[in-house]
């Protein structure tokens, strides 16, 4: 039977252990969120790494062994050095920061690419130890850019596909990467190999040319006798499930309960992983900026500001999250009162049910990265309003900017211009927002997950497959 072998570095569940008890846990990030439910559906197998194990005791690790497998899920181990080398080193201290154009966090030694390289083995190995004959194998995301062309090599006649979750950045800001060559070779090893937007695929095709002098005809690059087909596919949600929770009878009881203890506040609503591409500082100067300048917006407007810890042994993260810190208490000095305070922050990660409580009662939902590959809080947000109300302010640099047109669109370097916009969604008549969230829920719905899912695997099933048989 053809089977879905999905392959990332995060399972989708990460293992928790407090104390005696060990459970596994609900990932964090858009990837992980994202395909949980296609991979619920497919009935195939997904292969990736569950987080530190390495203070488990055997029977524990065996009792987390049985409950992924319950779900499918393939465990990869990485040990503390490919923790430290591969995840935090080449992949987190590298790539992303590459990726999202932010040079100047790269470290100046790439003294990590062994690490990437041979944990890149480790993951192909293992996917190729579980292939059979007919399955599909869809490899996602920067940690693993090499798995492509390593699996090509093992099993040279498999259809392998490869989405990019982050930006591709432009051709020469890629070229800055020593190893920029095998990377590129790396992701020729799929038949389709898939962006968020048209941008990023446009991106690729140049560093295709300029590093490799491989020129890309339309869609397509013919490359050692196989065709590799490239293009945009802009992931979406499960519009439908949010809807479902949106309308939930105990999901609005709690968004009665956020409304009345508001105390006539309007809410501003921030949810971001705790990454410094997710531009909270830059948000939180703007809310300063406008109590500043407007005084008769003090006192009548809160912002809930959701940070998800993320890669927390990496410096770079820690020296964010101190920032956010400060930040925070620099502006609820400057302006809380006894009664209340304009930044309500929250270190930590909510479930579903309690995002679209929230989601709900937001008047303005602010997604203000630097730079996102899409950004599927975004899209969160307005599948959860079936009231169609609420206002999305969205960053031009967010991959979902190329979709959500009607969202109130600002640059997120420019503190005063998202200022204003924050004034602007405060104040914007009931008409327009509801004219403004029709049409971005029409958009979600219309691009949900579903069909990202299908679109993807349809363009790769229809890629010609070179036959290795005489
Ligand atoms: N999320 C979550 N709990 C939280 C905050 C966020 O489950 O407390 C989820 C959110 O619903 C979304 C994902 O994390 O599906 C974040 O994805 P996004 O594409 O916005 O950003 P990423 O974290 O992948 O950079
Ligand atoms: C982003 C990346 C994913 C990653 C997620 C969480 O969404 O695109 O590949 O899984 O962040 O980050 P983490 O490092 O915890 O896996």
């Amino acid at each position: 039977m053809s089977r879905l072998l999905l392959v990332s570095n995060r399972l989708p569940v990460t293992v928790k252990a407090e104390k005696e008890h060990v459970s596994v846990v609900r990932s964090a990030g858009g990837l992980a969120t994202g395909l949980s439910g296609p991979h619920e559906r497919s009935g195939g197998l997904w292969i990736g790494w569950p987080g530190d194990v390495s203070r488990l005791s055997s029977p524990q690790r065996a009792e987390v062994e049985s409950q992924l497998a319950a779900l499918r899920c393939v465990p990869l181990y990485l040990s503390p050095s490919e923790v430290a080398r591969f995840y935090e080193g080449y992949s987190n201290r590298v790539l992303w920061p590459l990726c999202h154009y932010l040079l100047d966090r790269m470290p100046r030694h790439h003294r990590d690419w062994d690490a990437y390289a041979k944990a890149n083995e480790r993951f192909a190995e293992l996917v190729a130890r579980h292939y059979q004959p007919g399955d599909t194998i869809w490899v996602h995301d920067y940690q693993l850019m090499l798995v492509p062309g390593l699996l090509r090599e093992r099993l040279p006649e498999a259809r392998i596909g490869y989405f990019h979750h982050i930006p591709f950045p432009s051709s020469e800001i890629f070229q800055t990467l020593p190893h920029r060559e095998k990377l590129l070779r790396g992701l020729l090893g799929a038949d389709v190999v898939g962006f968020h937007t048209p941008g990023y695929a446009y991106h690729f095709s140049s560093a295709l040319l300029r590093v490799l002098g491989l020129e890309t005809d339309m869609d397509h690059v013919t490359h050692e006798g196989r065709i590799v087909r490239l293009g945009s596919f802009p992931m979406g949600i499960d519009a439908e499930s949010f809807e479902r929770l949106a309308h939930d009878p105990g999901v609005l009881g709690e968004v009665s309960v956020i409304q009345e203890r508001s105390d006539g506040q309007r809410l501003l609503l921030g949810i971001d992983r705790l990454d410094y591409t997710k531009g909270i500082p830059r948000r939180l100067l703007a809310v300063q900026r406008l109590l500043e300048r407007e005084p008769a917006w003090r006192g009548r407007l809160r912002l809930v500001q959701v940070a998800v810890p993320s890669r927390t042994q990496v410096e770079d993260y820690a020296a964010y999250r101190d920032k956010v810190d400060e930040l925070v208490g620099r502006i609820n000095g400057q302006y809380g009162t006894v009664h209340n305070v304009p930044v309500h922050y929250l270190y930590r990660s909510f479930n579903e049910r309690q995002l679209v409580g929230l989601y709900r009662a937001a008047d303005v939902m602010l997604v203000t990265p630097i730079r996102d590959g899409m950004n599927l809080v975004a899209k969160e947000f307005c599948a959860a309003r079936p009231d169609e109300d609420g206002v999305l302010i969205l960053s031009e640099f967010a991959g979902a900017a190329t979709e959500l047109r009607d969202a109130v669109i600002v640059n997120p370097y420019d503190i005063d211009g998202m200022a204003d916009a924050i004034e602007h969604a405060l104040e914007m008549p009931v008409e327009e927002r509801r004219r403004r969230m029709r049409a971005l829920r029409a958009q979600v719905k219309s691009r949900d997950v579903h069909w990202w899912v299908s679109h993807f695997l349809d363009t790769l099933q229809s890629v010609p497959q070179r036959s290795t048989k005489p």
